[in-house]
């Protein structure tokens, strides 16, 4: 080796210790602006949670286990080991031929720009065909159900995502002693199979991740899930996953659930929400809540479900409106956020009648106002003054008016050129005061859950 050489080398592992100890690199902010430009255009995409869970839809041994709750956590919540719940679980998950082209339809068809669905879920179940393990769909099935999926997904012109559980109640070497807090099935009990080796789950889950980033083209959102403090970041060696991720898929976009998980369903989770590094996660995901005042400054989703279970149960019949539904989508919108609804498909992959009804309803509106929705930003207004939300774009502002004012009349702090609901023609009578401008609505508005009126602005 002559000088120049050594001179190389010594600056080569100078630099290769430089990154291991500050973790990932940051990015460009104009390069993240590129990566996030589709999500943040999208603002609406279908959640999927559908496994083995799935065919036990709420039921174990022929009895409830409840009527509310997500039921994909079926098998801690009866404390069943692996053999147990697969034992149950396996006979009666008969994905029926051509179930993923349903699901790609009714997202499609609701106005979801992409759909997130889960590859494995807490069961340690996975969905495609892995040579890392016997434990999946292409070897309980013969098929490779995410295959299945992200062909019909794509089909349709649907961004897809896999949510990917971290946590893993089936492998034999996932050490739930290791943080305090972590649920799992046998928490509290001893290893069944002797001392566990965390680091030998490491390498099934990234050899698993390696999988499904390589074998199924783009992959436009990965959707962890989850840490626990405790159990964050590098306790899934999370770096060095991501790292991988983003060699095969430079373009990605990615949660922040490796390395943080807000306080579910709590509004004051806004906070933690927020403080986290860009190079933890291109956004935070609010879950069964819509915070108040949005997370102003960082890129958020909300997730929430139809009834109160991610995973199908036959017991809870707890099922939002399609009003809910929508106003949930325009709130969410108007605080400059992303809404993930979700569907539990049953055992053959159906998804069940009332979720597909409700994405009818939300796509009958999107297809009316979908304008005030996609590449929408949150509202400039600290009030809208009337019932209802504002989103904003390109010089209009969408008053989604949710009722009608008693007085017919909508006061807008600003200079308006021209105003009309989506889906007419004819413009509203405007009247320009000191204070901006007076829009006169007719006696009924056109549609009982939201009605739309495209402000243009002088
Ligand atoms: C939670 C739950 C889970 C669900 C998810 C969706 O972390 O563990 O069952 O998949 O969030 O946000």
């Amino acid at each position: 080796m002559n000088a120049r050489q050594a001179l190389l080398r010594l600056g080569l592992s100078a630099l290769l210790a430089l990154t291991a100890v500050a973790g990932l690199p940051p990015e460009a902010t104009a390069a993240r602006e590129a990566r996030m430009a589709w999500w943040r255009e999208a603002r609406f995409g279908m959640f999927v949670h559908w496994g083995l869970y799935s065919g036990l839809a709420g039921t174990w041994q022929g009895k409830a286990v409840g009527t509310r709750g997500g039921m994909e956590w079926i098998q801690q919540r009866v404390k069943a080991d692996t053999y147990e719940y697969a034992h149950e679980a396996i006979p009666r998950f008969q994905p029926k031929p051509g179930f993923a082209r349903e699901w790609a339809r009714v997202a499609k068809q609701a106005g979801c720009k992409y759909v997130v669905f889960t590859s494995k879920h807490h069961d340690g179940f996975a969905l495609h065909q892995s040579a890392t393990t016997d434990y999946d769909a292409g070897d309980v099935t013969g098929r490779d159900l995410v295959r299945e999926i992200v062909d019909a997904l794509r089909a349709e012109g649907l961004r897809v995502g896999f949510y990917h559980s971290v946590i893993d109640w089936h492998h034999p070497q996932y050490d739930y002693a290791a943080a305090e807090g972590l649920p799992h099935p046998l928490a509290g009990r001893s290893f069944p199979n002797g001392p566990r080796d965390h680091s030998l789950y490491l390498d099934y889950l990234h050899g698993q991740v390696r999988e499904l980033v390589s074998n199924y083209g783009t992959v436009d959102v990965l959707w962890w899930d989850y840490s626990k403090p405790g159990a964050e970041g590098e306790f899934w060696r999370a770096d060095a996953l991501v790292r991988m991720v983003k060699n095969h898929q430079p373009d990605i976009i990615m949660n922040n659930r490796l390395y943080r998980i807000p306080h579910i369903e709590k509004e004051d989770s806004v906070d933690r929400l927020k403080t986290w590094k860009p190079t933890e996660g291109d956004f935070t995901t609010p879950e069964q809540t819509v915070p108040s005042t949005g997370i102003p400054g960082v890129d958020w989703e909300a997730c929430m479900t139809m009834n109160t279970s991610w995973g199908y149960s036959d017991h809870d019949d707890a099922w939002k409106s399609a009003e809910q539904l929508i106003r949930h989508l325009v709130d969410i919108a108007s605080k400059g956020g992303n809404y993930l609804l979700n569907v539990g498909p049953k055992a053959d992959g159906s998804i069940p009648p009332e979720s597909v009804e409700r994405m009818a309803a939300i796509g009958a509106w999107m297809r009316v106002n979908g304008e005030a929705i996609y590449g929408t930003t949150a509202s400039p207004l600290a009030e809208p003054g009337f019932d209802g939300r504002v989103t904003a774009k390109d010089g209009l502002l969408f008053l989604h008016v949710f009722d009608r004012p008693a007085d017919g009349r909508i006061h807008l702090p600003r200079a308006v050129q021209s105003a009309r609901f989506l889906g007419a023609t004819e413009s509203l009578n405007c009247e320009r005061m000191a204070t901006g401008t007076v829009i006169s609505l007719p006696a009924a508005l056109p549609d009982p859950v939201c009605s739309v009126i495209r402000v243009e602005l002088r």
